[in-house]
């Protein structure tokens, strides 16, 4: 089985790169199971439930958050409305919506699990692993996933090592840029960060004239770039009789327009 995982998606140009994209990007990558972290898709700080919908009908298993998953607050009450979409376990409002979910995929029950790194994130409670551990408890899947949603890489290799012998793949997310570092250890696949789908010409999808008009103290509005969409992601592939991972590959498609 192979699952493919796409990173951020940031704001409008994202989206739309990945909701026009995403069924040959499947077709091309033979996924069979899709993961998308889409905690920045509305104006490149949170979600809203029409933008779940879009991703699950462009082809989206299951949906993804992270440190902005309540910046756009209605999201709160639609979460009943939204199964898959999972939010960060270690986060306030704590009993708000779902943070892993198992859904089936070629007669395998594959969770997916949310949780947010400690370090440099004032959104975190607590540090991500006593929390794992309890999740653990409560998960019955064949394969487990995690999107963490972390920003310091050292944070994010010790959580692969404290988790890789009970879960399938630790995936990191967050930062918007793509780590060179993935790998199978013991059947679980790793990488640091997968990066994002938004403008790639732009710092982390947001605008840079605006960016540095911000650093020279300027009053600025959150502006999401809209230069063309780079697609940055991974495949893991997972050996069907051992449900662990065998294999992950890095996708980092750069719009043609790049000099
Ligand atoms: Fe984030």
């Amino acid at each position: 089985m192979k699952i493919l995982f796409l990173g951020d998606v940031v704001a409008k140009t994202g989206r739309i790169a990945v909701v026009n994209r995403l069924a040959d990007l499947k077709r091309r990558y033979e996924a069979d199971f899709t993961v998308i972290n889409g905690e920045n898709a509305a104006h490149g700080k949170g979600i809203t439930s029409a933008i779940y919908d879009e991703l699950i009908a462009a082809g989206a298993d299951v949906v993804t958050l992270g440190n902005h998953a309540f910046s756009k607050s209605a999201i709160t009450d639609r979460l009943k409305q939204c199964p898959y979409l999972i939010r960060p376990a270690n986060m306030e409002p704590e009993n708000v919506g779902r943070s892993w979910v198992i859904r089936e995929c070629q007669g395998k029950r594959i969770a997916v699990v949310n949780i947010l790194g400690g370090v440099f994130m004032d959104q975190a409670l607590g540090e991500s692993y006593p929390v794992m551990d309890r999740i653990l408890q409560e998960i019955d899947a064949d394969i487990i996933l995690v999107d963490l949603h972390a920003e310091a890489t050292g944070e994010k290799e010790l959580f692969w090592f404290r988790f890789r012998d009970r879960v399938s793949a630790v995936i990191g997310t967050h930062t918007h840029v793509q780590t060179a570092d993935e790998r199978v250890v013991n059947g679980c696949a790793y990488i640091s960060d997968v990066g994002m789908c938004g403008s790639f010409d732009s710092v982390l999808g947001r605008d840079s004239d605006e960016l540095i008009a911000r650093s020279l103290g300027e009053p600025t509005r959150y502006t999401p770039a809209e230069t063309p969409a780079v697609i940055c992601g991974v495949v893991i592939e997972i050996d069907d009789s051992t449900n662990r991972a065998v294999g992950i590959t890095r996708i980092q498609e750069r719009p043609e327009t790049e000099a």
